[in-house]
């Protein structure tokens, strides 16, 4: 059976000193190996009766888009500021070093939607945080949270307590 990790390459100090990058470019590059994942998150979110993907940029969009086809449904991007040409609200959240922000369109989550959060990689859960307030502000209900990854040592789940999460693998 297809292991998804062997579609991962672990890359140390990258792209700084201490951090083992976990980059999923082989497993995009693989058609199976990317059909397959895609195919786990698309059978989580059925279950959960889900009728919008939410991605934030950039990666999220990479899992979240083949979901989105699959299950015949939208997909909505939420984006880096200044991006998105209309009506926005934001929310800001703390990265290592810094603070980065992301952005909805206001028209683009409707009351009542049941939305799944897509990302390649959970870390501190600080991307994932951000976007559930941004859904949440607007009257969608996520109903689900997928990641190909999830890093244990950084805890990022406790942040998100009370969500269903589904990580396809963890390190
Ligand atoms: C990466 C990754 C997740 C986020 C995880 O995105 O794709 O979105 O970091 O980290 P967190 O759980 O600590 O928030 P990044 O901000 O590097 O942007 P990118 O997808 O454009 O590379
Ligand atoms: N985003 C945050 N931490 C990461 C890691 N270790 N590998 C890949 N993407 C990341």
């Amino acid at each position: 059976m297809l292991d998804l990790h062997d579609y991962v390459a672990s890359i140390p100090n990258f792209p700084e000193e201490g951090v083992t990058f976990r980059d999923i470019t082989p497993l995009l590059a693989d058609g199976a190996a990317y059909a397959e994942a895609t195919r786990q998150i698309t059978e989580f979110a059925k279950e959960r009766g889900v009728n919008v993907i939410v991605g934030p940029e950039s990666r999220g969009f990479l899992v979240g888009a083949p979901v989105a086809h699959q299950m015949g449904i939208g997909l909505v991007p939420a984006r880096k500021p200044g991006k998105l040409p209309r009506e926005v609200i934001s929310q800001s959240y703390k990265l290592e070093y810094g603070e980065a922000t992301l952005e909805l369109h206001k028209d683009a989550i409707k009351p009542g939607d049941k939305v799944l959060i897509t990302d390649d990689l959970l870390a501190t859960g600080g991307t994932i945080e951000a976007t559930i307030k941004l859904v949440e502000a607007l009257g969608g209900e996520v109903v689900g949270l997928a990641f190909l990854i999830e890093l244990n040592a950084l805890h990022g789940r406790d942040r998100l307590n009370g969500y269903e999460l589904l990580a396809l693998m963890n390190y």
